[in-house]
């Protein structure tokens, strides 16, 4: 038989359900798309429904194969990336979810986040994940699904019901419990980056932490178990898509745009734009917790032992590319989100305006949930064309804070400052964004001809999981550069601009 020689990622991320058919040198053969409906039941809540997460991946499965002029028995092994701390909890027996999934934006279970607050427990919580006491994190999401289900609980502690992040749903129907027939030998596991964003998962140890678990009262019997994030997990039901492929890698979307990109040692750091901003630093094999209001979590980790141990700081901004979604949608200032660029470029600055899109609240490093967006600096002279440029603008200061709150905290830790930043994610293809971004941060910005890093992550771990890829080195030499933005501001003018943005940020905070 020949050696099937294609990789397939799933990437399940939050606006739709993607797969991309890989070739053994990182290039993209073939894709597949389809959007996955938002649901917003009451204001602050978004829910997706999982068996359209399901559907919606295994066909764009399919479709990619297709598209491709591939079967099964060609794909040597298939990556999953996906939108992380997203929540789903569902019975072993029927398959049947027991509840929309909880989305990672939403923001129901503050109060449990302000009573974990309250009661003293953020330190601890901190040092042991990494993590900021926040709805965002999928801890407190399934202490509300086993509270507010009717039977939930009792369920779970007898051992009928599954909680996974998106990954382990997808994994757990795609080797088998899509079939009753198959359904008992179901994989149910994840993989340290994902479990690294659940508030339940000690990154030291690599394990599901007892105490936490006991503070947010869920039993270990609804927990998957974990794995590396390279390693073949299970095969894909012959039903699925054909042929039995090994599931040779998982990694939080984030995490897998890190290795995507190349990002191996400490000092190495990525920003993807979409929805919202995810900045990640490499640390090396360094737990290094943050002082300045970012998150510690685990990278892609491809061995299970302390030989493997991997870590990142990260920090996300909540709206980004959405800013130009609502100056489409909302405002409707646009009529196609390629027409910020144009419009934005219409004039030389902002005119002194500055937008704050606090719509969700801010994320790292304010952690601000009550915060709401904000305006400010308008005159009479301001046109749609300011306010477009300062929409743009926003994403790279949301951008610039978080890197030099990395600064701070690689500066108090004796590292190195990062000296260049990777980019991909939908706006890395807007080059006065880039521009903007290398401008205000002072190093330069650098753009890869793949821009498909989620998935291209999510692939290389699974290809090295089957020894379709030779190792790191490999991969890094076929991580090529499309273009560098070098930064043309003197110091001086983005200090003056980051302290403006501070000023604005804050009338949105103290309302
Ligand atoms: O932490 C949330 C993040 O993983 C979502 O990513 O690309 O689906 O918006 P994305």
């Amino acid at each position: 038989m020949a050696r099937a020689t294609h990789l397939l990622a799933l990437d399940q991320g939050t606006s739709s359900s993607r797969s991309i058919v890989f070739d053994r040198e990182g290039r993209v053969v073939a894709s597949a798309q389809r959007e996955l409906t938002q649901h917003y039941p009451r204001p602050g809540w978004v829910e997706h429904d999982p068996m359209e997460i399901w559907a919606t991946q295994r066909d764009t499965a399919r479709e990619a194969l297709a598209r491709a002029g591939l079967a099964a028995a060609d794909v040597a092994a298939i990556g999953i990336t996906n939108q992380r701390e997203t929540t789903l909890l569902w019975d072993r027996r029927s398959g049947e979810p027991v509840h929309p999934a909880i989305v990672w934006q939403d923001r129901r279970t503050e109060p449990i986040c302000a009573a974990l607050r309250d009661g003293g427990h953020a330190e601890a919580i901190r040092a042991r994940t990494g993590l900021v006491v926040d709805p965002y994190f999928s801890g407190t999401k399934l202490q509300w699904l086993l509270d507010h289900v009717p039977g939930a609980r009792a369920r779970a502690e007898a051992g009928d019901l599954a909680f996974g992040t998106v990954d382990s749903w997808l994994l757990w129907r795609l080797t088998g419990g899509d079939d009753p027939a198959t359904r008992a030998q179901a994989a149910h596991a994840t993989d340290v980056s994902n479990a690294s964003r659940t508030m339940l998962f000690d990154v030291h140890r690599n394990d599901w932490d007892e105490d936490l678990l006991a503070l947010l009262r869920v039993p270990r019997a609804v927990l998957p178990a974990v794995h590396p994030s390279s390693g073949v997990v299970g095969h894909s039901a012959a039903a699925v898509l054909g042929a039995a492929v090994p599931v040779g890698g998982i990694a939080g979307d984030q995490q897998a745009a890190l290795f995507g990109q190349a990002c191996f040692r400490a000092g190495l750091a990525k920003n993807t734009y979409g929805t919202g901003c995810f900045l990640l630093m490499h640390t090396g094999d360094q737990f290094r917790p943050s002082a300045n209001g970012l998150v510690s979590t685990a990278a892609a980790q491809l061995d299970a032992g302390p030989a493997g141990r991997a870590y990142a700081l990260e920090g996300s901004v909540f709206i980004a590319g959405a800013v130009v979604q609502w100056l489409r949608d909302g405002l409707q200032a646009i009529r196609a989100s390629a027409d910020v660029q144009p419009l934005a470029e219409s004039v030389q600055d902002a005119g002194g305006v500055m937008l704050v899109p606090a719509f969700t609240g801010l994320g790292a490093p304010y952690w601000q949930p009550e915060a709401r967006g904000a305006i400010v600096g308008l005159t009479r002279g301001t046109t749609m064309a300011h306010i477009a440029r300062a929409a743009l603008e926003s994403i790279a200061f949301q951008s610039a804070a978080l890197l030099q709150a990395m600064g701070r905290d690689a500066e108090a830790a004796g590292a190195a400052p990062v000296s260049e930043l990777r980019v991909d994610g939908g706006a890395s293809v807007n080059d006065l964004l880039m521009q903007i971004q290398a401008d205000l941060l002072g190093v330069p910005v650098v753009r890869p001809q793949v821009v498909e890093t989620t998935a291209l992550g999510a692939a290389s771990l699974a290809g090295l999981a089957v020894g379709l890829t030779a190792g790191l080195d490999e991969l890094a030499a076929q991580w090529r550069i499309d273009r560098r933005f070098e930064p043309r501001w003197p110091r001086e003018r983005a200090a003056e601009a980051m302290a403006r943005w501070e000023h604005a940020v804050r009338q949105t905070v103290a309302r």
